[in-house]
């Protein structure tokens, strides 16, 4: 079966974007490969100064992973921090990428401007390495990832091709994958930009924690457009092209043929909200069973960091052993 990896970072809240545009697939996707999912703590650490922060983003991330449907007993989710094996791999792959590659890293490049002024930790610049370990230490074949991730399975891929040709095979060498197309979701008052949690306002954002209100709301104040008309036409409309492929992802149908169910935007806000409401209902029951019952939620977090550790020691016992370190 294809070994499969996808990792997320805790920091901050899920929300209708991640769920239907990802985590549905994933949820999906666990029974047709090898699922791996990593909660990458260590990788938020990089921009991360408050203490208390990561550990509890950690834990409400990892409650809505299982709230959604991943499956501790099917899927390996696990917390990155809790497989020790990251750690140790990382600082080889720190040693088996040079400097100049490193350098050339995008996102790097980015995220060290933005951050121009204040702290700019090593981390944030061997971030990739930390990454290569991820996708090395569990032998993945497929890494799913958008555009802006390509780069670092493309370094991941070069620091194992080097590895293997410097020690001896070793490690798989990866493949990027396009994530199983969900719906893309847009946000609900700037409907030409994709809903983020990094918006300027929460109003065009749902969250997955958002009581049924609170969705009503803010779908009744979608913005759409000045004309009246019911069409789904994502350049021309998109607020409305976006209800509709919001109300077409939740009840599993086309949005294309929603359209005409309907004359009149009010009525599609309504339903498209009443939708998202449905479909969130058992999710944040289960997610608030799982806070409310941290024992279970650890217990399921050890089994996946179990499984992950015995995929993750092999790795690196065979890795250390291709470099001929000497044994403990
Ligand atoms: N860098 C990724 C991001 O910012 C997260 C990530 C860390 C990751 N390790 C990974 C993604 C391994 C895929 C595989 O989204």
């Amino acid at each position: 079966m294809t070994r499969v990896l996808s990792c997320i970072q805790p920091t901050g809240e899920v929300h209708l974007g991640n769920l239907l545009g990802a985590l549905r697939g994933w949820v999906a996707g666990q029974h047709t490969c090898d699922a791996f999912h990593g909660i990458v703590d260590l990788h938020a650490l990089t921009v991360t100064e408050t203490p208390g922060v990561i550990g509890n983003d950690t834990l409400t991330l990892s409650a809505m992973l299982f709230a959604v449907g991943l499956d501790p007993d099917i899927a390996t989710v696990f917390v990155q921090s809790h497989v020790v094996e990251h750690s140790q791999l990382a600082w080889v792959m720190e040693c088996t990428v040079s400097y100049g590659e490193l350098s050339r890293m995008t996102q790097f490049k980015d995220k060290s401007t933005t951050r121009e002024g204040s702290f700019i930790s090593a981390g944030l610049f061997t971030y990739p390495a930390l990454q290569a370990a991820d996708i090395l230490l569990y032998d993945a074949d497929h890494v799913p990832v958008g555009d802006d991730q390509r780069q670092h399975i493309e370094i991941t891929r070069d620091i194992a091709i080097r590895f293997n040709h410097r020690f001896g095979p070793t490690f798989v060498i990866p493949e990027a994958v396009t994530p199983a197309a969900g719906a893309r979701v847009m946000d609900l008052q700037d409907p030409t930009s994709k809903m983020s949690k990094s918006s300027t306002s929460d109003a065009g954002c749902i969250y997955l924690t958002d009581s049924p209100a609170l969705v009503m709301k803010k779908f009744k104040r979608a913005v759409t457009d000045s004309e009246t008309e019911v069409r789904y036409d994502p350049l021309a409309k998109p607020g409305v092209s976006n209800l509709l492929d919001i109300l077409g992802a939740a009840t599993g149908r086309p949005p294309a043929g929603l359209a005409d169910e309907f004359t009149q935007y009010g009525p599609l806000k309504t339903a498209a909200g009443e939708a998202v409401v449905e479909l969130l209902e058992p999710i944040q029951l289960r997610y608030a069973e799982l806070l409310d019952d941290r024992g279970e939620l650890a217990r399921l977090l050890r089994i996946g960091a179990g499984k992950a550790r015995t995929v993750a020691s092999a790795t690196l016992g065979r890795a250390y052993g291709a470099i001929g370190m000497l044994p403990a």
